[in-house]
């Protein structure tokens, strides 16, 4: 098929690459030339595993190309809208400033008969009022909605291999021209349907809603089990045996139970407020109190370790040598928007601490934001002469190292576990003063 993918951030980027490499013909549009540029020659922007390869195969192959003239989307017969939604500046809404652009400056080059696919996050209502528009302007085109649930460090596979498909289609699943859009849609991922992707048709409000409340879940899940870790430091116990005790239950389930300085980046912190936002202009922000509660606690924690760090050097930050290990939001990413490695580091610099970063792709993104800090790509210079060591994101590199040699680099052999993954005994027996989040 023709497709565009309007948007070449995170997701439209991986989105286009994934088309093209399903064997779509994608063209990829965006305003940054910049990005165009970099795309347009097969690399990727942004650090995710596996996506240079299929950006550069694809590109190659001429099946892919990318532009930042709308009108060089007009051949396509389904167009993506891949926008970011970012939290407004000032408010917990969310901006819809660039899937209105996007939208408006789709229309006139929209072909009779071509469908618009909504994969950006918005408030649930967007899509029938971006319908409604439709109609007006561009009469013979028409609507659908299909959120995305890649993760960053696993986009490519979550692309090609989702764990559902959910189309919002016009009408919902009952309507002719409803059950038309999904045919299509069925058309451009028939592979994933091939391989049994399980696929849920129905409107616009629950398709926008299922994106939203999904990642409103898996905030709460988080921020219960640090809650919990609280709980946990209050009395002696181990929240790391308690999450693998409950995450046995079946309905309950490990994954995302893993308590430490908690979420991050470009999805969960701002989706979280904008759902809330929205339930309180729907006259229902009662039902979403709790959301409000998650980001509470979530933001919490990254005080928890401020104060841990303060506490383990004795009362005072002021000219004590920090090494922060890890800036990232979460590995295998380059990504630091609301990061709580990030963070931890800006407070504790604000201290007055000689903070020193470390990150094996964070670091470029981290320093553009925050300049004052110091940073090193080498894992044992960031530990030389620390007297504190802080892991805040759990990189493979930092959970593989050794105790033993990382205490003949440090000033003070003293580790904060930010994300519970050090085993405290063998910290420990190799002389480390080792604290995790929640265990004793
Ligand atoms: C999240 C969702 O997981 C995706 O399903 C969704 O598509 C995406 O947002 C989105 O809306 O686009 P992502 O932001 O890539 O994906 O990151 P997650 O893997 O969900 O991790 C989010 C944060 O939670 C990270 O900072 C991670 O360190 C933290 N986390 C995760 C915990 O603190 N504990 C856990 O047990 C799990």
């Amino acid at each position: 098929m023709q497709l565009s993918i309007i948007g070449c951030g995170y997701l439209g980027a991986v989105h286009a690459a994934a088309m093209a490499e399903l064997g779509h013909t994608v063209v990829g549009v965006d305003v940054d030339a910049h990005k165009v540029a970099e795309l347009a020659a097969g690399r990727a922007p942004f650090f995710e595993p596996g996506l240079p390869e299929i950006l550069r195969s694809a590109v190659a192959s001429g099946r892919l190309r990318f532009s930042t003239a709308m009108a060089d989307a007009s051949a396509a017969e389904v167009h993506f809208l891949a926008v970011g939604t970012p939290q407004q500046a000032g408010t917990d809404a969310a901006d819809l400033s660039y899937v209105d652009a996007a939208f408006d400056g789709l229309i006139p080059h929209l072909a009779p008969g071509s469908l618009v696919v909504g994969k950006s996050t918005v408030p649930v209502g967007t899509a029938a009022r971006l319908a409604g528009l439709l109609a007006e302007r561009a009469p013979e085109a028409s609507l659908a909605w299909n959120p995305e649930f890649l993760r960053e460090g696993f986009a490519v596979k979550d692309t090609l291999q989702p764990d559902r498909l959910v189309y919002g289609v016009a009408g919902g699943a009952g309507d002719a021209v409803g059950r038309a859009q999904a045919a299509t849609l069925d058309q451009v991922y028939r592979a994933a349907i091939e391989a049994g992707t399980p696929r849920i048709v129905t409107d616009y409000a629950t398709a926008e809603l299922v994106k939203v409340s999904a990642n409103a879940f898996l905030a709460t899940k988080i921020s219960f089990i640090n809650a919990m870790s609280d709980i946990a430091e209050a009395t002696g116990a181990d929240v790391t045996a308690l999450a693998d005790a409950i995450g046995h239950d079946a309905r309950i389930g490990r994954r995302f139970l893993n308590a430490g300085i908690g979420f991050g980046g470009g999805c969960l912190p701002k989706d979280i407020r904008a759902f809330a936002a929205r339930a309180e202009e729907l006259g229902r922000g009662e039902a979403l109190a709790f959301l409000r509660e998650m980001d509470a606690i979530n933001l919490r924690q990254r005080q928890r370790v401020v104060d841990a760090a303060v506490g383990a050097l004795g009362g005072s930050a002021f000219n004590r040598r920090i090494a922060i290990l890890g800036v990232t939001f979460k590995p295998d990413s380059d990504d630091v928007r609301d990061s709580p490695a990030l963070d931890v580091a800006v407070q504790l610099k604000g201290l007055g601490a000689d903070v020193i970063v470390t990150d094996p792709e964070g670091i470029e993104n981290a320093r553009r934001r925050h300049p004052q800090l110091a940073y090193t790509s080498s894992t044992a210079e960031a530990l030389r002469g620390a007297e504190l060591v802080v892991l805040a994101t759990e990189w493979s590199e930092f959970r593989a190292l050794d105790p033993a040699e990382a205490s003949a680099l440090v000033a003070r052999p003293s580790i904060i576990d930010g994300r519970n993954v050090l085993d405290p005994a063998r910290w420990r027996a190799a002389g480390w003063t080792y604290r995790g989040i929640g265990r004793p």
